[in-house]
């Protein structure tokens, strides 16, 4: 007979992992399949967790030769070992997988290790081996998009696995993509010494967050050095001993031309990974876009089987994916879990960060719904000043009637804090003069953000 739990969970990412966790700690027999050789998913393993070590380490490196002579601090012969960089990486890494790995223990969820593949509603193979459950859980998350005509072959042309792997800097690095990854891992080779140039195909960079921090975002890092081509699309891309001729065409057409690159870094997006699982033959519906179509409790068109985190519609965020997964625990035991979409925040880690929650503005246009403006920029705040982190504002949007806050957007010095705040006001339906009315410690970053609030109505204190 086959082994048997309440929950079957395929893929140990943020969604899968947490999922299992959370169903454990309510009482089920859980098993997590996993193919990888550690826990985590992409998040942990190629994904959020390298990258920020290197945009940490980074990061340093940038204030140590740039930054820091402002402040009276002479250091000479600063040099990258690139090598140490990496290995701290792999450490910080491993940290954090094992970690997971500790949980499972902990918890009492069994690593079945191998790749899944659903037979039928209770049944899952893993590596010949059927196992049986109430309940299994597709969170076999996402994977690089592939862009026609350039092909990654980790070496000259890189996805962002191999971009975060990279043992020497490169002369000329070419992003494809002014998103997420791109910002990110152009912003770790561009501080450690390479020429970095994004090219986008749409008219601007992250194209999902308020326009007006997009068109501050892509200034803050041209004056840091970054080379931006909008508009325009890479047909194709071919890799020599030396580097890699790019062949670049404006987006809506017009005649081509060439860009010499040392390494290219394909990042245009994430697909979801649904094939090899048996979806086909069980009958599990995918939508437009090849995602797993859910109901609002996770639920697939087929009875028992459900679907979480960047495999199903909605941000490919790690913690969207991870509250989907505590969500879909709590349903599944008889309880209400819920996540609150209209308040997911999206953080890019670069320097400034930058933040974004709820609305943006051309969403409201769009809506017809009427709001104000609240913005107060990092110029005028003490603590900033005293960091020499200026860069940036916060900007809240409020409805005009309520006040109530719709969305709020931060470019500047550790915006990915800030934008905490504004979560749990949105979460708890505040208005912008709640937040106003908060006493926000003074000198701190924070006190942008009320002042931010103040300006809603017009009676910012500090400018
Ligand atoms: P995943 O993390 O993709 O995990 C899915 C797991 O399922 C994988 O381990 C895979 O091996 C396994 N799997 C798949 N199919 C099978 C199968 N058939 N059998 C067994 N196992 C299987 N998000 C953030 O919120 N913040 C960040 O800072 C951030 N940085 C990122 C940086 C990079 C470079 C990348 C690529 C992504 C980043 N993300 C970030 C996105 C984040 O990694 C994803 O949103 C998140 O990992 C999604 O979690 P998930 O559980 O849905 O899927
Ligand atoms: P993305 O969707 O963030 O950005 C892709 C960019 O590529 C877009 O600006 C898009 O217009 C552009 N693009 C698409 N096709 C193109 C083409 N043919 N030529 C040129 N540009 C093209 O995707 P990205 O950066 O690959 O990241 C994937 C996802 O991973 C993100 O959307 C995000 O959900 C997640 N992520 C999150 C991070 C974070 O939270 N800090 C960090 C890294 C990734």
């Amino acid at each position: 007979m086959s082994q048997s739990f309440d929950v079957i969970i395929i893929g140990a990412g943020p969604g899968g992992y947490v999922c299992a966790l959370r169903a454990a700690q309510l009482g089920m027999s859980v098993a997590c399949v996993e193919s990888r050789a550690t826990l985590g998913g992409t998040c942990l393993n190629v994904g959020c967790i390298p990258s920020k070590a290197l945009l940490q380490s980074s990061e340093n490196y940038s204030a140590t030769v740039h930054a820091w002579k402002d402040h009276g601090i002479i250091v000479e012969g600063v040099r990258v070992d690139l090598a140490r960089m990496q290995a701290r990486k792999a450490e910080v890494v491993s940290a954090n997988v094992k970690g997971v790995e500790f949980l499972f223990a902990k918890n009492k969820v069994t690593w079945l290790k191998g790749t899944g593949r659903i037979l039928a509603a209770g049944r899952v193979d893993v590596g010949g081996t059927e196992y049986s459950a109430k309940h299994i859980v597709i969170a076999t998350g996402s994977e690089s998009v592939p862009l026609s005509g350039v092909a990654v072959d980790q070496a000259r042309i890189v996805d962002s696995t191999g971009g975060l792997e990279l043992s020497a800097v490169p002369g000329h690095l070419v992003v494809i993509g002014g998103g997420y990854i791109g910002l990110e891992l152009g912003s770790v080779w561009k501080r450690l010494g390479a020429k970095v140039t994004v090219v986008e195909f749409l008219d601007r960079i992250v194209p999902g967050m308020d326009a007006e921090v997009g068109k501050t975002f892509q200034r803050v890092l041209a004056k840091q050095g970054m080379t931006f081509r909008l508009s325009t699309k890479v047909t194709s891309a071919r890799a020599d001993a030396e580097g890699v001729t790019l062949t670049l065409e404006p987006a809506k057409g017009g005649a081509a031309e060439t860009l010499r690159a040392d390494l290219v870094l394909v990042a245009i997006g994430r697909r979801p990974v649904t094939t090899g699982l048996g979806l086909e033959s069980v009958g599990v519906t995918l939508d437009q876009r090849g995602r797993v179509a859910t109901d609002a409790h996770y639920a697939t068109n087929v009875p028992g089987i459900y679907a979480i985190g960047d495999v199903i519609a909605g941000p490919m965020l790690a913690h969207k994916a991870q509250d989907e997964g505590a969500a879909l625990a709590e349903i599944l035991a008889g309880q209400a879990g819920h996540v609150n979409y209209g308040v997911i925040p999206g953080v890019v880690y670069t320097w400034p960060e930058v933040a974004s929650i709820g609305e943006t503005e051309e969403a409201l246009k769009e809506r017809g719904i009427a709001y104000a403006v609240g913005k107060f920029p990092f110029t005028a705040n003490g603590r900033a000043r005293a960091m020499g982190a200026t860069d940036g504002f916060v900007k809240i949007l409020a409805d005009k009637a309520t006040d109530r806050i719709l969305g709020a957007h931060i470019i500047g010095p550790d915006a990915g804090t800030l934008i905490a705040e504004l979560a749990t006001a949105m979460e708890f339906g505040a208005s912008a003069e709640d937040v106003a009315r908060i006493c926000h410690a003074h000198p701190s970053l924070s006190e942008a953000v009320k002042e931010a609030a103040l300006a809603v109505e017009g009676r910012a204190l500090h400018i």
